[in-house]
């Protein structure tokens, strides 16, 4: 983290899990084990329906809500799609796009990535844009050229004032729910190449404004550790977000001054 540049973000991905009715419990779990301040953005990233419920539920401890995924399109006929401006409508501040199993399950590609992070950015909402390689690209040595690829091209288009507003997130797909995370020197390694690929396109100031966070088996016992590299400005969480005492213990683990 470098908090001097820029914001440190705790985002939970519940992925399809759990229940409207049971974030107000969660939340009242995750206030009862969270510290008095906090150095760090809270975000839990829920299925669209239960977004009104989080932004309920969220107020009192400043937990932000987030959507999972977003149409590239504005409106009209696309049966089952949640648009941009519906997200932001129900108050998520924030949406992820781009997440490997959207790339690996509904075939995304990285224009449809680009497509959707710039309806958000449009929107007001906060595109979290997830890039990771896979096992057989890291093992080729392909990690950096990959991930340099997919974030070019997701940011196609963008400018530097709404790069501002954007989170990259580098999760790499074999850490990802398999309970192997990426060691701290490779998780830092990465994302400090991103950020060197984001200074080429943008310049020094705002790649050093950007936040990348890490993804990938994070939990409450590895988060400190990642979190002190300097390049990794946070977490995307899935496994152990859904867990109100494993997620505070990580956002825990950002005061680390
Ligand atoms: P995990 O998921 O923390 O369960 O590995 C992370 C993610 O998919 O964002």
């Amino acid at each position: 983290m470098n908090r001097k540049y820029r914001k440190t973000v705790i985002a939970g991905n519940w992925k399809m899990n759990m229940l409207a009715s049971e974030i107000k419990p969660f939340m009242e779990e995750l206030k009862a084990n969270l510290p008095k301040t906090r150095s760090c953005e809270m975000v839990l990233c829920t299925p669209a329906v239960m977004i009104p419920a989080m932004v309920k539920a969220g107020k009192e401890c400043k937990v932000a809500a987030g959507g999972q995924d977003v149409s590239s399109f504005e409106q009209g006929a696309y049966t089952g799609e949640v648009s941009a401006s519906q997200l932001a409508d129900i108050g998520a501040k924030y949406c992820i796009v781009g997440h490997s199993e959207r790339r690996q399950y509904h075939g995304e590609d990285d224009m449809l990535v680009n497509a959707k992070a710039a309806a958000l950015l449009e929107k007001g909402v906060m595109p979290i844009i997830c890039v990771g390689e896979s096992l057989e690209q890291r093992e080729m040595d392909l990690t950096m050229e990959y991930v340099a690829y997919q974030v070019k091209a997701a940011l196609s288009g963008i400018d530097a004032s709404q790069l501002r507003r954007c989170v990259i997130a580098y999760e790499p797909i074999w850490a990802i729910g398999t309970g192997k995370t990426a060691t701290a020197q490779q998780a830092q390694e990465v994302c400090e190449g991103i950020r060197a690929v984001i200074r080429s396109i943008y310049g020094a100031r705002p790649a050093r404004a950007v936040s990348i966070l890490y993804g990938g088996s994070m939990n409450a016992k590895n988060a400190q550790e990642l979190l002190a590299q300097p390049d990794i400005d946070g977490g995307l969480i899935g496994g152990a977000s859904l867990k109100p005492v494993d997620f505070a213990a990580i956002i825990k683990a950002t005061d680390q001054d």
